[in-house]
């Protein structure tokens, strides 16, 4: 049986690239999954893909233990688009030769194309910048493919048969540095497989919402709301699925930032009109963190009483089966060599109480963020949610340094809506990742007025990054720093300095805990 929706497979040899591939994909409204290379061609067949795509990888094709495909999957009739180390494997399956030359191409590369009529570069430049990153290469295409692209160093670039619809590229057209890559994956989506751009927002979520109501049918569902992203836009797409048969429980442990908890109640309570139980329970959790300074004990303590407050609430509830969770699509796939595309099995352990179980609704789960956030701005969610900067689920907790009080935390609230709000107006093209403020457990000497003071500092932290694995320090303009600083001295008491971090990650991380 056909997948319900037309979707290629990103095949997964344990390259980094399978996930922007299979995000590309998405970007050209085509769906897609990535699945690992061990799959046989048995599966391909009964799941009757429209394309696949097969990703490339970190290994040589002559390395012991190198990933193989299954070479029956040529012979299914699918259109198959081969990258790097896809294609040389094609190469290889299908009779043509990867000589061992061991002259490498890293980086940009001049590639012509030297048979226009190509379906892959139809209407494209003729001479293009490409990204290459391998070392082997074909040398000789497989009876039935013609050469259909070159580079100076790379005489075989790009390989095709038009005729099984079989084609491949050394290089990378996945990359934002192959300018005209996105093109690329069209030509092979729409004009060689014959997709149309259908995955869009609004079949996205009609999708999601057929899934909702396949899967719980007359039943209620719980939701815990945390005011994140994922979390906001599950609930917001549960509401449009199963109305005011969705309750959401929002946990308020008293460490968001300013004005957040009554933004979540706002939202949820009047704009959806959600069912909504908003638990009070910050005194709860200043009692439990009392005297505790060691920042994994406070995670812990925090996470551990989530979830004994949430099934407090849950089970109060009669009648509730279900609960939603806001399982993204990288938290459900793993890859990586060796364990390329497996699904994770660790990412929805819910600690249920004994006796206490709710079957998982998990709409997201074959979601990209980017894709969430789309959802989440045609469900209606405001921009604040939508475009939520990642956060601590421990909230500030781990941005004050030692002990969490009632003072502690309102002194780094105000002093952290400082921060977001001059760097916000700054950064109107949402450039910089994450901004905030850190409260660290020292005190320096300084001098207000005549007066001399002997108060804490606040660390201005602001990072550029893609993703959080990575991240340099934002270059922020002095006059902004200046502004900052003198609007948190002025506005937050008992803040007699500020500090702007200047580590990048690595060595430093984002958060200071
Ligand atoms: P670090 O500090 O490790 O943070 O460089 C990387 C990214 O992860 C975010 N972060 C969290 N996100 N729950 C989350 O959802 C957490 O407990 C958590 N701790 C850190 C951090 O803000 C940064 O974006």
């Amino acid at each position: 049986m056909a997948e319900a929706v037309p979707t290629v497979f990103v095949v997964d040899f344990g390259a980094q690239y399978a996930q922007l591939i299979a995000r590309r994909v998405r970007e050209c409204h085509v769906f897609s999954e990535i699945v690992p290379c061990g799959i046989s061609a048995d599966e391909i067949a009964r799941r009757a893909p429209a394309a696949l795509i097969l990703s490339g990888g970190p290994a040589s094709v002559y390395a012991e233990g190198a990933p193989k495909l299954d070479p029956a999957v040529y012979g299914l009739g699918i259109p198959v688009l081969g990258l790097c180390y896809g294609m040389q494997l094609m190469a290889i399956d299908l009779g043509g030769g990867v000589p061992r030359t061991d002259v490498g191409e890293y980086g940009f590369a001049q590639l012509t194309v030297t048979d226009a009529s190509c379906p892959l570069f139809e209407g494209l430049p003729l001479e293009q910048q490409v990204w290459m990153s391998h070392r082997d290469s074909v040398g000789t295409v497989p009876p039935g493919f013609a050469v259909t692209a070159s580079t100076p160093t790379t005489p075989v670039a790009a390989m095709s048969d038009v005729e099984r619809r079989l084609h491949a590229t050394q290089f990378h057209p996945e990359v934002a540095h192959t300018p005209a890559g996105l093109d690329i994956l069209k030509r092979f989506l729409y004009d060689v497989a014959g997709l149309s751009p259908t995955w869009t927002m609004v079949n996205i979520i009609d999708e999601a919402v057929g899934r909702i109501r396949a899967q719980v049918g007359e039943a209620s569902v719980l939701c815990g709301l945390s005011g994140g992203v994922d979390s906001s836009v599950t609930a917001a797409l549960l509401h449009r699925a199963i109305g005011d048969r969705l309750t959401c429980v929002f946990v308020d442990h008293g460490m968001l930032r300013l004005d957040e908890a009554e933004e979540v109640v706002h939202v949820f309570r009047d704009q959806f009109r959600v069912p909504l139980v908003h638990v009070q329970a910050q005194e709860r959790y200043l009692g439990l963190l009392a005297g505790v300074t060691d920042p994994e004990r406070k995670r812990h303590i925090i996470g551990e009483e989530f979830w004994k407050v949430f099934f407090e609430e849950a089970t109060r509830l009669q009648g509730v089966a279900f609960l939603a969770q806001g399982t993204l699509y990288p938290d459900v796939i793993e890859s990586g060599p060796g364990k390329a595309a497996k699904i994770k099995s660790h990412h929805n352990l819910i600690p249920f109480p004994a006796g206490v179980h709710f079957e998982l609704v998990e709409p997201l789960r074959s979601l990209f963020k980017d894709e969430v956030r789309a959802v989440g701005a045609e469900l209606g969610l405001p921009e604040h949610i939508v475009h939520r900067q990642p956060f601590p689920g421990p909230g500030l907790a781990v941005r004050i340094i030692g002990e969490v009080t009632q003072e502690n935390l309102d002194t780094l609230r105000r002093a952290d809506a400082i921060v977001r709000e001059e760097i916000g107006e700054w950064d109107t093209e949402r450039e910089v990742w994450q901004y905030f403020a850190v409260l660290p457990d020292i005190r320096s000497v300084g001098v207000m007025g005549d007066e001399r003071t002997y108060g804490r500092p606040i660390i201005v932290r602001a990072v550029a990054s893609a993703d959080a694995m990575t991240a340099d320090w934002a270059r922020l303009p002095h006059d902004l720093l200046a502004r900052m600083s003198n609007r948190i001295i002025n506005e937050v008491e008992g803040i007699n300095r500020v500090a702007y971090d200047i580590t990048s990650k690595p060595p430093g991380t984002i958060e200071w805990e």
